[in-house]
């Protein structure tokens, strides 16, 4: 193996030129260049750590000299071990530790302890036709690798949402020069108006805690040479309820109203959300008694049991851990002529629904083409019918099942009519 094999001599013309671009800028030239690839490197207590150093020169050298030398703050610098062309001579004090192969100019520190910490400087001495000289300086670190965090939570059992707090630590068995870092959803937290960190961050305050804080926490502990993960953390928050409402597997539904057909039973949800989960109870008001009738999310009225017409129910969500609870009315009106057969009767255009729809087109056109007599400019026509509210068409799609209520205009008028009048005689319970 020559000695061309590892340096990289100038002898060409771009090193020439490197040369004196180099005079150019810094005002001498020493033929003489001496890298490394970085000035920090952070090692890994216990293991070997390597520094490379790379040099290059383009005049004819009898003998090249590198020499390692060590230095702390406010410490001498340490001679380590220093090589003329192939031959080393190491202090004594440290020749186990530090390895060199000359020419190659590179430092091996094995094993790498803490008091191994510090700069490390090296010298590289040519001789030819004169001295050349040149050096440089590495930083080193020494760490421990950090092991995996543990989050630890505050309360354990959890925090009633705007009134208690949380606590989450991170700790960390092994590892130096730790820097934490918290995560929501494998992003970072940063400060805000509940989240509040220690000093050393290795500590998430959140005062007081709402529903929005639940997610996945975790926290991330990392130093130069290492950085590791916890496990992911749910905090347990306890909130609700919110969102009350009633939902039912049949009969028309409008706002607070439920229609149902005589002789048809009907099944009532209530749902809230809310952790823990909430409790449902409800409640039948007569007159003016009121009676609890049963827990639980979900209520049956089998509308022939029903005495009344018109009955008001209450359907109530309480949350036992925060203590709060919400209550939703609602009206069951029992229809002797359900309106959904109505509207299945138009849409399979029996006799007496065919005969009372064709009437109603008649009507209805015949009204239409007064009105287009009337008002001559058809524009002025056209807007009134294309500017009706889009809820009405909406409502239209409801009653008629159909599709599009404009393809059905009178089937729509005609449906309508028995349920708008139903409304305005129960009209919606108080509160
Ligand atoms: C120095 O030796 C190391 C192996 O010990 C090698 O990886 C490196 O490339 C060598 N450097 C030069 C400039 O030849
Ligand atoms: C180093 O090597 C050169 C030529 O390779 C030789 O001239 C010189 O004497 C050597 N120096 C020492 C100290 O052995
Ligand atoms: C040595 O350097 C001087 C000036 O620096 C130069 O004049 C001379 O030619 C060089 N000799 C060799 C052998 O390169
Ligand atoms: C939550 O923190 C706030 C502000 O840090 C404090 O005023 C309040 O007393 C704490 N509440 C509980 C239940 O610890
Ligand atoms: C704590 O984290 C913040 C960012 O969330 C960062 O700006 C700060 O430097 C960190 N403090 C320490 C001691 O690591
Ligand atoms: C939170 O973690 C659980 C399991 O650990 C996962 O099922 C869920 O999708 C995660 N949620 C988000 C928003 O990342
Ligand atoms: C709270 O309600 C849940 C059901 O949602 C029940 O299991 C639990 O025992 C109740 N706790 C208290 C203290 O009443
Ligand atoms: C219900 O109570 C109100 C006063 O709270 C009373 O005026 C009304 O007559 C009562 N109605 C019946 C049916 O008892």
């Amino acid at each position: 193996m020559g000695q061309d094999a590892f340096m990289e001599p100038f002898n060409d013309t771009l090193g020439v030129f490197q040369c004196k671009l180099y005079l150019l800028l810094f005002g001498a030239c020493s033929g003489l260049k001496v890298t490394v690839p970085s000035h920090t490197v952070h090692g890994i207590r216990g293991q070997a750590l390597y520094l490379p150093v790379h040099y290059g020169f383009h005049t004819p050298a009898s003998d090249i000299q590198i020499i390692w030398l060590f230095e702390r703050p406010h410490t001498m610098p340490k001679y380590l071990l220093g090589s003329v062309n192939k031959s080393v001579v190491p202090d004594l004090e440290y020749q186990h530790k530090f390895t060199m192969m000359p020419p190659n100019a590179s430092l091996l520190i094995n094993p790498l302890q803490f008091p191994d910490e510090g700069n490390y400087i090296v010298k590289v001495n040519i001789q030819g036709n004169g001295t050349l000289s040149a050096s440089q300086k590495i930083q080193v670190t020494v760490d421990d690798p950090v092991t995996k965090p543990v989050v630890q939570i505050h309360p354990p059992s959890g925090a009633v949402e705007y009134v208690g707090n949380m606590t989450l630590m991170c700790q960390v068995e092994g590892g130096t020069r730790l820097a934490y870092q918290w995560l929501k959803h494998g992003r970072p937290i940063h400060t805000s108006s509940t989240y509040f960190f220690s000093p050393q961050n290795n500590t998430l305050h959140i005062a007081p805690v709402t529903k929005e804080d639940i997610g996945n926490y975790s926290c991330l502990a990392k130093n130069p040479v290492s950085e590791m993960e916890s496990d992911i953390i749910m905090p347990i928050i306890y909130y609700g309820p919110y969102g009350l409402q009633v939902n039912s597997d049949k009969g028309l539904k409008v706002g607070e109203v439920f229609t149902v057909d005589l002789g048809e039973a009907i099944l009532f949800d209530c749902s809230a959300d809310s952790y823990p989960p909430n409790t449902y109870s409800w409640i039948r008001r007569t007159d003016n008694t009121t009676y609890i009738i049963k827990h639980g999310p979900r209520l049956e009225v089998a509308s022939e049991k029903v005495a009344q017409k018109t009955t008001d129910y209450v359907c109530c969500a309480y949350n036992n851990i925060t203590g709060r609870q919400d209550e939703t009315r609602f009206t069951v009106i029992i229809t002797s002529v359900g309106l959904e057969k109505l509207a299945q009767k138009g849409k399979s255009l029996s006799p007496l629904a065919s005969i009372t729809g064709i009437s109603l087109f008649l009507i209805v056109s015949m009204c239409l083409t007064f009105l287009w007599k009337k008002y001559q400019p058809y524009k002025v026509l056209k807007q009134k019918l294309e500017g009706r509210p889009e809820t009405e068409y909406r409502k239209a799609q409801t009653f008629s099942g159909h599709e599009d209520a404009l393809d059905d205009f009178g089937v729509y008028e005609f449906v309508a009519f028995p349920d708008a009048s139903g409304v305005s005689r129960v009209g919606f319970p108080s509160g």
